[in-house]
């Protein structure tokens, strides 16, 4: 495979058609208590793409969806993001991305929103047409980053965007209603690339890491113009979720790229944040996200130190970590990962097996996924609001590895050891995408 089409063939293949499909073969049974839609983007490039110029975490979008109630499939469709250009008024003229829909997917308010790694979120329909572009009710000046939080207490929607030009981070809190409430400027002393953060009960934590602002890559119109930086820095920072941004403490930490948190919370004044750590990013690979496995940490932020605490609670590859969405910001046992495992061409993007870590006990139990599929990142939904933690299914998307159809995958998120409860044959190929969400039905 030349270099340039890493990202064009193999499992990542974009898709030529837009499919809505209501038959499909389902082997298993399909919970009834899942009543809602599957919801999945990724990078799925037109066919007149330019391989050189494709990049996985900033390209043309195609979002798939599968709609469950009354334990079957009522729907599966998928469709390309076909984002409306930004405007001034949303930007102030700053220069920001397209809005292309590719790097993440959320719900807030009863809406979808796919958000980009730094530009404008686009709010789709339950249909998966492309609706418009997400202001909140006023200006996102430089867009958002791809993974918000949300806090279950209150219903807000925190949001952080990164930029190069300053200031280089932005925090943004979103009501319940989804009115934009709060905007305010984080202390990021350089410009840098910030994909995830975490919040606790208090706080925000927010990761100043050695992927800096590029000019020669800006010049050179490479979409994400971030690149790692040699004996760069690393820190951790802690502020407070609201007021001024002045009190930030920072923790250092070994530089590394922090691809995605898993959760955090609070035990006395100590901050937990359990991430995934990987050696570096956009320092051997400029176009996606493979410089090097994934390692599941707990960071303890003490204030009786200027450096994070580090504990490898699992050393094996992995990432895209998922916790019971009910507990973001609290102290878990249940988190779920995808296992790396190289494809054919020794790249790690593809999972061919999941992890279900148990926190409390330490123990790990390893949930095999059907032959030859591969899954990228699982979204877990609770069997009902008031259930125990971990007590619900995970959902995905899984990839053949050469198959022309892809599949749906149910799984009962307590007993890794057995068979899925459901698979859904889907009509077309499911390349590996990015990540997923759950719109219950209201
Ligand atoms: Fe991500």
């Amino acid at each position: 495979m030349s270099r340039s089409r890493r990202y064009l063939d193999g499992l990542f293949a974009p898709l030529t058609e837009e499919l809505t499909s209501h038959e499909l073969d389902v082997a298993g049974r399909i919970p009834a208590g899942l009543d809602g839609r599957y919801l999945r983007t990724g990078a799925n490039p037109r066919p007149d793409i330019d391989p050189e110029r494709h990049h996985l975490l900033a390209a043309t979008a195609m979002v798939h969806g599968t709609e469950l109630g009354g334990g079957r499939v009522l729907s599966h469709r998928n469709r390309w993001i076909t984002p409306p250009p930004v405007p001034p008024r949303l930007t102030r003229d700053l220069l920001v991305p397209a809005a292309d829909g590719c790097a993440g997917l959320f719900t807030h308010a009863g809406d979808v929103f796919a958000s980009a790694e730094m530009g404008v979120p686009c709010r789709l329909s339950p249909q998966l047409e492309t609706l418009d572009l997400a202001d909140f009710g006023a200006p996102l000046p430089t867009g958002a980053a791809p993974h918000p939080r949300h806090d279950p207490r209150s219903g807000e929607l925190h949001l952080l965007a990164y930029h190069f030009e300053a200031p280089y981070l932005r925090h943004h809190r979103i009501d319940a209603r989804g009115q934009l409430i709060e905007s305010r400027d984080l202390p990021l002393p350089q410009p840098g690339m910030v994909h995830d953060f975490a919040l606790t009960a208090q706080h925000l934590v927010i990761f100043d890491l050695p992927v800096r602002f590029n000019e020669d890559a800006l010049l050179d119109g490479q979409p994400l113009p971030y690149r790692w930086e040699e004996r760069g820095a690393a820190r951790i920072g802690l502020l407070p979720r609201q007021g001024p941004s002045t009190t930030t403490r920072w923790f250092a930490i070994d530089p590394c790229w922090v691809s995605h948190v898993a959760g955090a919370f609070e035990v006395g004044d100590r901050v937990v944040v359990d991430l995934i750590r990987k050696p570096s990013r956009f320092r051997h690979d400029l176009r996606g996200d493979d410089d090097g496995p994934g390692e599941l940490l707990r960071c303890t932020l003490d204030p009786r130190f200027d450096f994070a605490l580090v504990e490898v609670l699992d050393a094996d590859p992995q990432d895209l970590p998922v916790v019971d969405p009910r507990l973001p910001n609290s102290e878990r046992r249940w988190l779920w990962t995808t296992a790396q495992e190289p494809d054919d061409h020794g790249h790690l993007p593809a999972g061919r097996e999941l992890y279900r870590h148990d926190l409390g006990r330490g123990q790990r139990a390893t949930i095999a996924l059907p032959e030859d599929f591969c899954a990228g990142a699982m979204t877990f939904v609770p069997a009902h609001p008031s259930a125990p933690e971990g007590k619900g299914w995970l959902l995905g998307y899984l990839s053949h590895r050469s198959d022309e159809f892809g599949e749906m995958i149910i799984l009962d998120a307590t007993r890794p050891e057995a068979e899925p409860v459901a698979r859904i044959r889907l009509p077309q190929r499911m390349p590996l995408g990015s990540h997923g969400c759950w719109l219950g039905r209201p």
